[in-house]
Order: C-alpha cells, then structure tokens, then sequence
C-alpha cells in the first residue's frame, strides 16, 4: 500500500514566534497520522532544527527542508547542503519547487543532481513537477511533465524511484485560490503513473503522488478520495494551524 502524505509547504514565510506557535499547535493537535499516512513539515532553513525538537513526538511528523544544494559539502556560501540536512535528523527535502525553476533557474538536469545526492544520503526527495498556464491551454501539460519527470529521475533504478515522492504542482494553481478541478488532478497523476509505470512498471504503484496548488481544508476531503492523489503539498493553507490540522485529517 503506498503512503499517505500530506505535505506544509511554509516557503519564506513566519518569523520565529510564528513558527513556534504553528509548531506548537500542530505537536498538540490530534492528527489522523500513522505507518501508511505521514504529515511533513517543509519549513525555513533557520527553523529546521526547532521543527524536529518539537515534533520529536510523534514519529508520524517529519520535518523537510525546502531545498538543498547538488555538492557535499564546500565552497558555496548560502547553500546548505544534504550532509548538513542529514546530520540535524532531516530525512526529506522538497526539490524542484516551481519558484526555484522559475526565480532560481533550476533546471532539470541541475535537479538530477540534487536527486541523487538526496538519495546517496538517504533523504527522499519531495520531487515537484506541473506544467504553467500556456502549456495547460495548448492542452500540452501531460508530455510537459513526463518531460520533466524523465530528464530530473528516469536515470534513476527502479529501487531508487522507489523511494521518491513526486507533488504535481500545476503552476497556475500555486497561491491563486485557483486549484485544479478533481478531475483535472485525477488526469496528470494517472498520466504520471503511466509515465512511471512504462519505464519502472510496477514500482509505480508504489509512488505517492501529492496534489499542490491551492489545497484548502473544504477541496481536501474531495481531492484526496480520487484514486490516484495521495496527498497534498499546501502552501498557504498550512500557515495556519486549524485548516492544516483539517487538511492532515481530511
Ligand atoms: P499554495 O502553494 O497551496 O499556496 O497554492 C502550494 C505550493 O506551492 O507548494
């Protein structure tokens, strides 16, 4: 049976109090978490180490950084890298955020790289992929996304896929209260199973695949039923503490 994710993506947001009150809310709340159904928490690098003191409570809450660099460790000021992230108790790491591609340039086969360091070290990568507004409207977003599935993981063994998980993010959905419908979102993630399926077969049933793009606590229940979406990557709906707490227990 593959896992259930539901994944907080805070992106550069909260200051310390904030983070330690949302921490706080979510370590006390009571969340329909467990072996086959795990929230992660996605936070800024600085508040990393205080997510995992105090979410140490529950084994079924993880703690993700937002991004890493591709080399081990040197000369790259400002970048952290995945022997830091392993070395503080990180095991996942969110990669290929469409704002990283977009505003950082990150390119998928600089992402590649980023996957298997991620791997070498153990961490899952949280791989993101979804297609913007122009490549939906030509009706061309399914060979956009394999697109990008293949150049950043089909390098990849079948054991080593076996240990990612992938977040559709449609693009024109991110942060625009525009979310795709459930069947749009049912559509990519079977199109991105069969992508997965023809090249690693029957690995691919063991993928999560995460809906990202505008999750709220009222399109959870309904999203998460459809057979394919295995959980959400929520952004601005996991800043604030009741609606997350809904969202993982939707
Ligand atoms: P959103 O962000 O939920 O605010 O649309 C999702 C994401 O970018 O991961």
């Amino acid at each position: 049976m593959r896992k259930k994710v539901i994944a907080a993506n805070w992106k550069m947001n909260g200051t310390l109090e904030q983070a330690n009150s949302l921490l706080d809310a979510f370590a006390a709340a009571p969340l329909n978490v467990n072996e086959n159904k795990i929230a992660v928490f996605a936070v800024p690098a600085p508040y990393l180490m205080l997510a995992k003191e105090k979410l140490s409570g529950n084994p079924y809450l993880q703690v993700a950084a937002q991004n890493c660099y591709s080399k081990k460790s040197g000369a790259y000021t400002g970048e952290i890298s995945v022997e830091i992230l392993k070395s503080i108790g990180i095991n996942y790491v969110v990669l290929g955020h469409s704002e990283r591609r977009e505003y950082f340039g990150e390119s998928n086969a600089f992402l590649a790289e980023k996957v298997n360091i991620s791997l070498e070290y153990g961490i899952t990568p949280i791989f993101c992929c979804g297609e913007p507004l122009e490549i939906r409207e030509a009706e061309t977003q399914n060979a956009f996304v394999a697109k990008q599935l293949e150049e950043s993981l089909f390098h990849l063994s079948a054991e080593e896929i076996s240990k990612i998980i992938i977040a559709y993010e449609p693009i024109w959905a991110i942060g625009t209260g525009k979310t795709a419908s459930n069947e749009q979102a049912q559509e990519m993630h079977l199109s991105i199973r069969a992508v997965l399926a023809a090249k690693y077969g029957d690995v691919a049933n063991e993928i999560p695949i995460l809906y990202g793009g505008s999750v709220k606590a009222s399109s959870a229940v309904a999203l998460f039923a459809e057979p394919d979406v295995d959980g959400g990557l929520v952004g601005g709906a996991s800043l604030v503490a009741d609606e997350f707490i809904k969202i993982i227990n939707a």
